[in-house]
């Protein structure tokens, strides 16, 4: 993609408004994402009263670069997000119209994701605020998902997450900023890592998760049994590699369109399914300790159509309320990273100007060291 798509500011803010920041004021933060193939830059105002308001965000996809490779390639994106942020990160700062004497903080994905990347918007964030004089936040980009719903949403803490990406599928009781606990995550793929290689297999090239909804909407997948992992045991952690196996061969028997077509909605209604049982789960565990039910999807497969039916009906029929962020903010995104990095502010949750990039970084740090998941060397996704 040549041209870096972009959003309009949102009705009803005012871009000339004054400088702002400090304890209990506004603050409007620049965000800058670069962990995996999309090169983003947003403007976000969050009010004194926590209401956030989205004042710009462009998002350069790198689709295009890596589609011929079949995945992401880290040096390629590396090297792409070198020569884009510069110019991302100006057309935020336009789009916002607050100037860069508007912003109050910088805020930069430090991890996880694929360090290279993850190097140049910290470095890009970092030469932003010493040259202005302004705070840095070095932000976990799972907690930009995390903070997603809360762009656009009235998402109070405290909330149950349901975070499904490309590289990660974990479900997290979030009490607040940086306070979270993880229930349960997969012990091998995540979602969206499933989606793209059963789409690789089907030959529907990269990025598969799309692609694979759009051809599963003219198939039947009553028609296939694919196998249903985990099913019944304890806990809230997820599989998806015997699901991955078994499309696999099945995608190498399809002789028809139809016969892809069926296997692809096969493939989504049981990743759907999975997504749900667990969530079950962890719902009635979370209602046990909460009276205000809140369940929130976040990542890159909460655009799936399917996959949000399904936990829809889920969340309603256990009596919490469920939210998604618009699909702009489901994908990777500066915004959510800018909205991570104001809370943080908000909190005096500055960074040091020496903060590290950082390929491996769980959101819940103790949880992730009390009880690690085996993954074998090389299986994570690119965004783990
Ligand atoms: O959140 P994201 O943009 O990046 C990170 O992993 O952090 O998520 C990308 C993932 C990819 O695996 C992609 O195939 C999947 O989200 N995805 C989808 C859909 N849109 C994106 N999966 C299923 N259906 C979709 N519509
Ligand atoms: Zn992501």
């Amino acid at each position: 993609m040549d041209q870096a798509a972009s959003s309009r500011p949102r009705d009803g803010v005012n871009p000339g408004a004054a400088p702002s920041g400090g304890p209990g004021a506004a603050w409007t933060v620049l965000g800058l994402e670069t962990s995996c193939d999309e090169t983003a830059a947003a403007v976000v105002r969050l009010d004194e009263d926590g209401r956030a308001t989205v004042l710009s965000s462009v998002v350069h996809s790198q689709t295009d670069e890596h589609s011929p490779f079949g995945g992401v390639v880290p040096e390629i994106a590396a090297r792409s997000h070198v020569e884009k942020i510069g110019e991302v990160a100006r057309r935020a700062v336009a789009e916002a119209g607050v100037g860069m004497g508007g912003l109050t903080g910088v805020a930069a994905t430090a991890g996880p994701g694929l360090v290279g990347g993850v190097m140049v918007g910290l470095s890009f964030g970092k030469a932003v605020a010493l040259a202005r004089n302004l705070p840095l936040v070095a932000v976990n980009h799972l907690e930009g998902h995390a903070v997603s719903a809360r762009l656009t949403e009235d998402a109070p803490y405290p909330f149950l997450l349901l975070l499904v990406s490309g590289g990660h599928c974990q479900l997290m009781e979030v009490r607040g900023v940086g306070d979270m606990t993880r229930l349960g995550a997969t012990i091998d793929d995540a979602a969206g890592e499933a989606f793209d290689k059963i789409a690789k297999a089907l030959d529907l090239g990269y990025p598969g998760g799309p692609a694979l909804e759009r051809l599963a909407a003219t198939g039947d997948g009553s028609k296939i049994a694919l196998p249903r992992a985990l099913l019944g045991r304890d806990g809230c952690d997820f599989s998806f590699s015997g699901l991955k196996t078994a499309a696999a061969r099945l995608a190498a028997e399809c002789r028809t369109d139809q016969d892809r077509a069926d296997l692809a909605a096969a493939v989504q209604s049981a990743i759907a399914r999975q997504l749900s049982e667990r969530s079950e789960r962890a719902m009635r565990d979370y209602a046990e300790r909460h009276q205000h039910l809140l369940f929130v999807v976040a990542g890159g497969v909460a655009a799936n159509g399917e996959v949000r039916r399904v936990l829809t009906e889920t969340a309603t029929r256990h009596g919490f309320r469920f939210l998604a962020p618009p699909l702009a903010y489901c994908t990777d995104n500066a915004a959510m990273i800018a909205l991570a990095g104001a809370e943080r502010l908000a909190l005096g949750l500055a960074s040091d100007i020496d903060a590290v990039a950082r390929p491996r970084w769980p959101l819940d740090e103790a949880t992730a060291a009390a009880q690690p998941l085996h993954l074998k060397a090389g299986r994570k996704g690119p965004k783990a």
